[in-house]
């Protein structure tokens, strides 16, 4: 039996269109998934994604809408019922936030960052979970990264919606389980998308991530999507509520 069989499941990836997510929406797709992809914005983007979903021999569904607005989650869920009719897999992994320092961050900018980083996998498990079947399984995986659980300059509102983030994913695991759905969250290392563009230190960070990893390169965000298919395969069927970190062994370091 090939325990990555994915073939004819469903998936939605939000932030799908771009960067890591989109890595993920192509990974899904060329293992048979049909994958529904959210974004925000930028519809070219989201439109050629969906296009390479197709070309891959997947079907494809595009779902914009902000995340951290429920009456949105509600508008996605109908589009996924009418057009999939279920869900198997449902990666939280669209993020956005304020980069300041602590003591420049107003209460606008930290409701924007948790929102969005945080709550969302709250709305969006609700909406999920009632489609995903209990004799086949389902699969939330929840992208967050290092600084959950270290500083990072600049990164207080999002750093601290990353462990919101990672403490949600086990409390949803706890619930979860029982239903048979796995709730994991992946950690990443500095993956080169355009997020980083909005980093005062871009280029330090690059740099110093590049020398440091004990890999020897970057995170690329297809090292991502391959953990994504891992904690979304019988391969880690008693895996619930972890946070794995794919960063080439950067955070080992002291
Ligand atoms: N890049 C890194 O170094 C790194 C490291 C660790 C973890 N991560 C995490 O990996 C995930 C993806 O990051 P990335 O670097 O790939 O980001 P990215 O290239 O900036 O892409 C962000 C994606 O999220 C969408 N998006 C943003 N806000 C949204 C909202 N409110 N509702 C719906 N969609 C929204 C964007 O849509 P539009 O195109 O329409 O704007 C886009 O598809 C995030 O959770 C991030 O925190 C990134």
């Amino acid at each position: 039996m090939d325990e990555m069989n994915m073939k004819g499941r469903f998936a939605l990836v939000t932030g799908g269109s771009r960067g890591i997510g989109r890595a993920i929406a192509l990974e899904l797709a060329s293992r048979g998934v049909n994958v529904a992809i959210n974004y925000l914005r930028n519809k070219t983007a989201a439109m050629e994604t969906a296009r390479a979903i197709e070309e891959a021999g997947s079907r494809s569904l595009l779902l914009k809408g902000n995340v951290a607005q429920r009456d949105h989650l509600d508008r996605l869920f109908e589009r996924i019922e009418s057009e999939f009719g279920r869900l198997d897999i449902l990666v939280s992994n669209a993020a956005s936030g304020v980069l300041k320092s602590a003591l420049e961050l107003t209460e606008r900018h930290w409701h924007w960052t948790m929102d969005i980083n945080a709550g969302a996998l709250l709305g969006l498990v609700q909406k999920a979970a009632p489609l995903m079947k209990k004799e086949e399984g389902g699969w939330v995986v929840a992208v967050s990264s290092l600084g959950a659980v270290r500083a990072i300059p600049h990164y207080a509102a999002v750093g601290a919606s990353k462990a919101a983030l990672e403490s949600l994913v086990r409390h949803l695991a706890l619930e979860l389980a029982p239903q048979g759905i796995h709730v994991n969250a992946i950690s990443a290392g500095v993956v080169e998308t355009d997020a980083l563009k909005f980093f005062p230190e871009r280029d330090s960070i690059l740099e110093n991530s590049r020398k440091r990893t004990p890999a020897g390169r970057l995170t690329a965000p297809e090292d991502v999507a391959k953990a994504v298919v891992f904690l979304c395969s019988p391969m880690s069927d008693m895996v619930h509520g972890q946070t794995l970190v794919v960063d080439g062994g950067y955070s080992i370091l002291a």
